[in-house]
């Protein structure tokens, strides 16, 4: 399968096009405090930009140089830790990714394995020259396809690992292309290989993601997680729910830094919505899934947990001498519980004693 990249190297050769775009010298350290000035306000533009209509802003905003340089020290080293984060936890494959919407191609640095193949499509150029850049300082440059995401742009390729990182929202076309265009790289992985998707956690757009993982279920592809089943999503029963993961990475100083002085944006609390799908595929942990945070309230934790069955509110009283106070405490977002838990009649009060072990965790 192949070592993957260390994550200090990909964050020097980060560092180091970040001052190529500044017009610095590559000293080699952490971004100092002069650099860090230099980019807070690109940053605090292009979050501006992420907050409001996304259409076309990306062209406009990446023609600046400064702002290229933002991007990739902060949303850049994000997308690079969420990746690696879930290439980790799924044991994904990185010996030939094709990554869709690449920009500047950090998020296939947390999957592509040393000596692999990387393919990077984008429909923008100067994000390309970046991730081509970053390869090449790494040893792994990619090949790239200077287009819109599509069945035509990438044809023949069977890799294990397709890679869609904070894009798919950003694309033209509804529903059923998008279902469609997934659909078909789905088809085309080596077999045991696997699609991932990165998505802001947003309501609108993670309900999104749901959506298309229904359609992808729909059209013979398997779910391997976040979901502990293939029944069609529960969230999307009442429009205020969405799937989001929520998990705090470990980013270097620097980077952390640059988001305190840009506008207090804490780089290392990252949310998400992500989806993983194979051929034949099935869920990597059939049981109940957290799909929110424990409340505390006055007297009582609550949780929700998705399976097969559907959405199901657990509760454990929590006031002195009860049974079942000690029984969600542990728990967090993401944590799956055993197939075999009895939540027939919801809301379910949890009884038993000791506290809820999860068999596993899925982001
Ligand atoms: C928010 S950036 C994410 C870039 C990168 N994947 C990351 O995680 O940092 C969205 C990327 O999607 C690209 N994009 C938007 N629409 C696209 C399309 N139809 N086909 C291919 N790329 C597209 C943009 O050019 C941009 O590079």
């Amino acid at each position: 399968m192949g070592e993957r990249l260390e994550p200090e190297q990909v964050f020097m050769a980060i560092r180091a096009e970040v001052r190529r775009l500044l017009g610095r010298r590559d000293i080699g350290g952490p971004l100092e405090d002069a650099e860090r000035a230099q980019l807070a306000p690109a940053l605090r533009a292009l979050a501006e930009a992420y907050s409001v209509e996304r259409a076309g802003a990306d062209a406009l905003a990446f023609s600046d140089p400064r702002r290229r340089a933002a991007y990739l020290a902060y949303y850049g080293v994000r997308s690079f830790l969420v990746t690696r984060l879930l290439a980790e936890r799924y044991r994904l494959d990185g010996s030939s990714v094709l990554e869709l919407g690449a920009g500047p191609g950090t998020a296939g640095l947390g999957l592509v394995a040393r000596g692999g193949g990387w393919t990077a499509v984008d429909v923008e150029p100067l994000l390309l020259e970046l991730a081509t850049a970053l390869g090449r300082r790494l040893d792994v440059a990619p090949r790239v396809i200077a287009a819109q995401a599509s069945a035509r742009s990438w044809g023949g390729q069977t890799p294990t690992a397709v890679l869609l990182a904070y894009t798919i929202n950003e694309w033209p076309g509804d529903l059923a292309e998008r279902a469609e265009l997934l659909g078909h790289a789905v088809e085309h992985l080596t077999p045991g290989g696997l699609l991932i998707a990165i998505e802001p956690a947003v309501r609108a757009v993670s309900r999104r993601l749901s959506a298309l993982r229904d359609r992808l279920i729909a059209g013979g592809s398997g779910v391997v997680g976040p979901c502990t089943h293939q029944r069609p999503c529960p969230m999307l029963e009442r429009r205020r729910d969405f799937c989001h993961g929520r998990h705090r990475v470990v980013a270097p100083p620097d980077f952390v830094l640059l988001g305190q002085q840009a506008g207090r944006f804490d780089l290392e609390d990252a949310d998400f919505s992500t989806l993983v799908c194979g051929r034949d595929a099935t869920p990597r942990l059939p049981g109940w899934r957290a799909v929110g945070d424990v409340r505390r309230e006055k007297g009582r934790d609550r949780l929700f947990l998705c399976g097969a069955a559907g959405l199901v509110e657990v509760y454990a009283l929590t006031g002195r001498k009860r049974v079942g106070r000690e029984a969600l405490r542990d728990l967090r977002r993401g944590d799956v519980l055993a197939p075999d838990l009895d939540l027939a009649n919801a809301p379910v009060r949890i009884e038993q004693p000791e506290p809820l072990r999860p068999v596993g965790w899925l982001p």
